[in-house]
């Protein structure tokens, strides 16, 4: 079974971005499984809760991004930037930095829900970034932005989906992971970050 960890940047109960977390999670082939993991849980990063001292929900969280083949993220864009619960999250998951981060080689791609007609991509943008930046593999192209998102949802037969042209762009960026899983693109960035470690030993 191939896992995709997903991950909610907002912490409200009717999250448009939770929403689109669960039709995407329903929209896994056969041979996918979806996992969560509630960022609202992660206490702020302090470099005085690592070590010994490290809470168990962010070992958890490392844990999960290790065990997941891929990760798909929905986020607000807040002011135009990413959501401070999910850069607080990219900070956990990046240490400690040796040998390796939960992030490295792990391949990711992500959507923005927006109440917006016009925003969103820079949250995408900045994510993507942070994400190579800690080793992780992203999808560059293409970027999925639910823009409008509340009218975007649909009901068929009691299951919420989205209407057909954001669930095909849904499906893409979800085929589009797959793909980076599926090539195992992330052993590059491994065997980067492990010549990196190398060179500080
Ligand atoms: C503090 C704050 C800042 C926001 N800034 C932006 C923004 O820069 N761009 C944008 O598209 N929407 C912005 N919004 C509106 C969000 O798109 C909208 O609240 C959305 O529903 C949040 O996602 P959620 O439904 O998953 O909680 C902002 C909302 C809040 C609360």
């Amino acid at each position: 079974m191939t896992t995709i960890l997903f991950l909610v940047g907002s912490l409200r109960k009717d999250s448009l971005n939770g929403r689109l977390a669960r039709v995407a999670a329903r929209e896994l082939p056969p041979g996918y499984d979806a996992t969560f993991f509630d960022l609202g849980t992660l206490p702020f990063y302090s470099g005085d809760l690592e070590g010994e001292d490290t809470p168990a929900m962010v070992g958890a969280f490392r844990e999960a991004l290790r065990r997941a083949d891929g990760v798909f993220i929905t986020t607000p864009e807040y002011n135009y930037a990413l959501p401070g619960i999910v850069k607080n999250a990219l900070d956990w998951a990046s240490r400690p930095m040796l040998p390796r981060n939960a992030i490295v080689g792990r391949p990711m791609n992500a959507a923005v829900a927006t109440i917006s007609g016009t925003n969103g991509i820079r949250s995408l943008s900045d994510l993507k970034r942070i994400w190579a930046n800690c080793g992780g593999v992203t999808v560059n192209a293409f970027d999925f932005v639910l823009q409008n998102a509340p009218a975007k949802f649909i009901d068929d037969h009691g299951v919420e989906t989205l209407e057909p042209v954001s669930l095909a762009t849904l499906r893409f960026a979800l085929a589009n992971l797959r793909r980076l899983i599926e090539h195992e693109t992330g052993r590059v960035s491994e065997a980067n970050w492990d010549a990196f470690a190398e060179q500080l030993r």
